[in-house]
């Protein structure tokens, strides 16, 4: 599929994005192994959280739709054994945390992906889990791969790299050990899984680069509001940041600060982007983010523990650093050549052809901004974010944009091109 994007005048209202992937796929998680009933209210409704449905479907959970909201009736910890091989699609979060709940699970499964899913490490998670004793089998470092599950021991790992799907992996498989597990991290990841397991009821030690799970809880469903994605809402911020004359109001977006650098960054750039009536939905912090455009940003450099705070957002601040005066660096994000694609090349190579000027590195990109952009035939490279990036660097090119394999964006949001086209004024 094709999209083109042609620049507005302006983007101007008020838009509700759709609920946090990462949260999704966790209220999903754990309310299946709680007992009782969980509902989730603004879930999102993406392919990469079907994947999710379908797979914990397939392992005997009874979900139950209407509108946007969905009804989980728990099998307090104990899962059904799958009659086939569990397909996570195009979803790591999918693949990485289910390993984890399947590591305590006294049974076999596969777990299966897209092309994209198969070329992508699972050493990382499947590591930790050998060591806390599950037993996997599979072609070294990718999908598929079989675990068989059961008696658990506790652990305490120290992860290589921050990445809340390994911690997350290990948490869960930490609910069916006795005793205390612990992850500590190089860098503190989105800890939406120890905040949920805490509303569920399980006891939760955090620090920021330390999480300790004490095991067999009895978890109990709740009802649970799904914040509004940031990731998603980023977009936005970056689109309205740039295009002159915007106003635009991101309503009930997520804010939990190791998910909210994309804000610090903007606004370090000089973005005039302001969060507005900060509550809280159970432990996650929300906010509304009001962005005005037109301001002049300037380039930045990210690195450090700020990475892990916006490596979803870095395609689109790359777009963001096209257009800054000055030059922006992006290093210690090796981890985006892991991604749905290798996020440094498509970036490079997508934003080149609409005139940005990007210098690819082992770990980054080095971006020297202020350039006049001109649209181009370009793609997705397969990848939803690479997608809505590349239309968002559309929204500021002179002529048309025409980004192939646009139906990538169905992954994680697909409303996108409807919402921006209920902001954009022509
Ligand atoms: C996610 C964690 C991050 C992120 C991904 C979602 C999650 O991946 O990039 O989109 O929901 O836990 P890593 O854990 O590989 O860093």
């Amino acid at each position: 599929m094709q999209i083109i994007i042609k620049a507005p005048q302006k983007l101007q209202g008020e838009l509700k994005v759709p609920g946090d992937k990462s949260i999704t796929h966790r209220a999903l998680m754990l309310g299946a192994l709680a007992e009782g009933i969980t509902t989730l209210d603004d879930f999102l409704e993406a392919d990469d959280c079907r994947s999710t449905m379908g797979c914990l479907r397939s392992l005997g959970v009874t979900i139950g739709e209407n509108g946007k909201k969905l009804q989980l009736k728990g099998c307090n910890m104990v899962l059904q054994e799958a009659e086939a091989p569990l397909y996570a699609g195009n979803s790591g979060t999918t693949a990485r945390l289910l390993l984890g709940i399947l590591a305590g699970q006294p049974f076999e499964t596969t777990i299966i992906g897209d092309q994209s899913l198969s070329n992508r490490p699972m050493r990382r998670v499947v590591e930790p889990l050998l060591q806390m004793g599950a037993s996997i089998t599979g072609e070294g470092d990718h999908l598929p791969l079989t675990i068989s599950g059961g008696n658990l021991r506790p652990l305490t790992y120290t992860t290589p790299q921050a990445s809340a799907q390994v911690k997350s992996a290990v948490l869960l498989a930490g609910l069916f050990a006795e005793g205390k597990t612990t992850v500590i991290e190089p860098a503190a990841s989105r800890n939406h899984t120890e905040l949920m397991l805490k509303s569920f009821g399980a006891k939760i030690e955090a620090e920021e680069c330390r999480v300790t799970v004490e095991g067999r809880p009895v978890l109990k469903g709740l009802p649970i509001q799904v914040p509004g994605d940031i990731s998603a809402a980023a977009f936005f911020m970056v689109a309205a940041a740039l295009v002159p004359g915007s106003k635009v109001l991101l309503k009930n977006v997520g804010v939990n600060p190791t998910r909210s650098g994309v804000v610090e960054i903007l606004q370090q750039m000089g973005a005039d982007l302001e969060l507005r009536d900060q509550r809280c939905y159970g432990e996650e912090s929300v906010a509304d983010i009001k962005i005005h455009g037109g301001a002049l940003l300037s380039g930045v450099t990210i690195a450090g523990s700020m990475i892990p705070r916006l490596i979803d957002e870095l395609p689109v601040l790359a777009v963001a650093a096209a257009a800054a005066e000055g030059r922006t660096i992006i290093r210690d994000a090796g981890e985006l050549r892991v991604k749905e694609s290798d996020r440094i090349q498509a970036l490079s190579g997508e934003l080149r052809k609409l005139g940005a000027q990007i210098t690819e590195t082992e770990d980054g990109m080095i971006i020297e901004g202020s350039s006049a952009l001109r649209g181009a035939r370009v793609d997705s490279c397969g990848d939803h974010r690479i997608a809505m990036s590349l239309a968002v660097a559309g929204l500021i090119a002179a002529g048309d944009t025409n980004i192939a394999g646009a139906e990538a964006i169905a992954i994680s949001y697909p409303q996108f091109m409807a919402d921006l086209r209920s902001l954009a004024i022509f």
